[in-house]
């Protein structure tokens, strides 16, 4: 007889081979968590190199003491909607202080940054309308165009010639267009070239999203992003954003100019049929936008650690992304050898990502660490020492 999960027999399969290369892989839990940057795992002290905390944000005592008061004064859980009974005096206030941050007319706060991306993206472009986005953007991205069914094109990835042919071709269709990138991308760190993109969506008249999940806190003067970096936040008309990476929390968020962004409450079934995010979660998420603001000098420490595990791993002849950023990725074409790699630097105390096709960009493995404000001098020497172990012990990496 036919079993419902007989669709999955190439996953199984696959899983059961990964596995016999490297058991470890599928088992890796947290078990005590010791602070942002350490864990427990497999029973021993392991440095923390994968997460995105960026600003070390996880563990502010602000932030921490935050949550507590509101948990204590507001519960654990709004249990319901943004549209009914869900929307607490909080949400609104987290949402005017994005707005005010990213000095733009209004936020909205979503559950979560995947929800914020479904819920802009199936609600702004619908039939009929066209969505052209980097080839690289995130999942959560594809879904929500999906969700919307509009007409989906990519374009090549940090590509804005081939953005711009593909806008020359719907030159003579009347409909809208929004255009989509990343500020920094999630899986190699590197930043999207903006200032093009934007004087191509101008020139044929189309919308821009850029979501600025890795680059809030990390790029800009004022950490507002890429945008901010760029210099070119007039041409952006919907940034989005989470605040599980930077903000060391949970939700997602859209600030925008455009007045009408409210209708979109009303009209996002991803905002409408879930339920709000918990009160703790906004209380330590508008603790942590006031220490993004205030505390330039974590941006600083985050760009120092950056640059040195970018330039160490440079060193080492392994083959990163081409520029320094909190998010350090080598490519590998060799499965076998990711796993020793990734297994070597678990013995080491250190743990990173370990990214297998088809979740990369372009078919090879991933070995993709992040650094963090709050890694000490001495954490980022292990990293750097646990590196050099391991490129001692593996055959050399080959530049992909
Ligand atoms: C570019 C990008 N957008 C959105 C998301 C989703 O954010 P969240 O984890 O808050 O749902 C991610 C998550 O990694 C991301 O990398």
């Amino acid at each position: 007889m036919m079993s419902i999960f007989d669709k999955f027999q190439q996953l199984v399969a696959t899983r059961l081979e990964l596995e016999k290369s490297c058991d470890k892989f599928f088992n890796i839990v947290m078990e005590e968590i010791i602070s942002g940057t350490e864990a427990i795992v497999n029973g021993r002290p392991t440095i923390l190199a994968g997460s995105n905390n960026y600003l070390g944000l996880s563990f502010d005592t602000d932030c921490i003491d935050a949550a507590c008061d509101a948990v204590r004064k507001e519960g654990t859980g709004t249990t319901g909607s943004r549209m009914a009974n869900g929307t607490f005096a909080g949400h609104l206030a987290l949402e005017r202080e994005l707005a005010e941050y990213f000095d733009r007319q209004s936020a909205i706060v979503f559950s979560t940054g995947y929800v914020a991306n479904l819920a802009m993206l199936s609600t702004l472009v619908g039939p009929g309308e066209v969505i052209l986005l980097d080839a690289d953007c995130h999942a959560s991205i594809y879904d929500g165009c999906r969700l919307g069914r509009a007409e989906v094109h990519r374009f090549r990835h940090n590509d804005p010639q081939d953005l711009e042919k593909r806008l020359r071709r719907l030159e003579k269709r009347d409909t809208n267009v929004l255009v989509v990138a990343e500020g920094l991308y999630s899986m190699m760190g590197d930043r999207a070239p903006l200032v093009e993109i934007v004087a191509v969506k101008r020139a044929y008249g189309a919308y821009l999203m850029v979501d600025e999940a890795h680059s809030l806190g990390v790029l800009g003067k004022t950490g507002r992003g890429l945008a901010e970096e760029a210099g070119v936040e007039d041409g952006v008309d919907f940034v989005v954003g989470t605040f599980s990476k930077s903000l060391g929390a949970i939700g997602g968020f859209c600030v925008s100019n455009h007045p009408e962004l409210d209708l979109v409450r009303y009209a996002s079934r991803p905002y409408v049929f879930t339920a709000s995010s918990s009160p703790s979660v906004i209380a330590s998420t508008r603790a942590a936008l006031k220490i993004l603001q205030a505390r330039s000098e974590l941006r600083q420490r985050l760009w120092e650690n950056a640059n040195l595990l970018y330039n160490t791993l440079q060193n080492l002849d392994f083959a990163v992304g081409p520029e320094a950023s909190p998010i350090v990725a080598i490519q590998l074409e060799d499965k076998a050898e990711a796993f020793a790699l990734w297994s070597g630097l678990l013995e080491n105390g250190v743990y990173v990502n370990l990214v297998l096709p088809p979740a990369t960009p372009d078919g090879n493995c991933l070995l993709r660490s992040s650094v963090s404000a709050a890694h000490t001098p001495e954490q980022m020497a292990r990293i750097c020492r646990a590196f050099t172990a391991v490129r001692e012990l593996t055959a050399v990496p080959q530049a992909v």
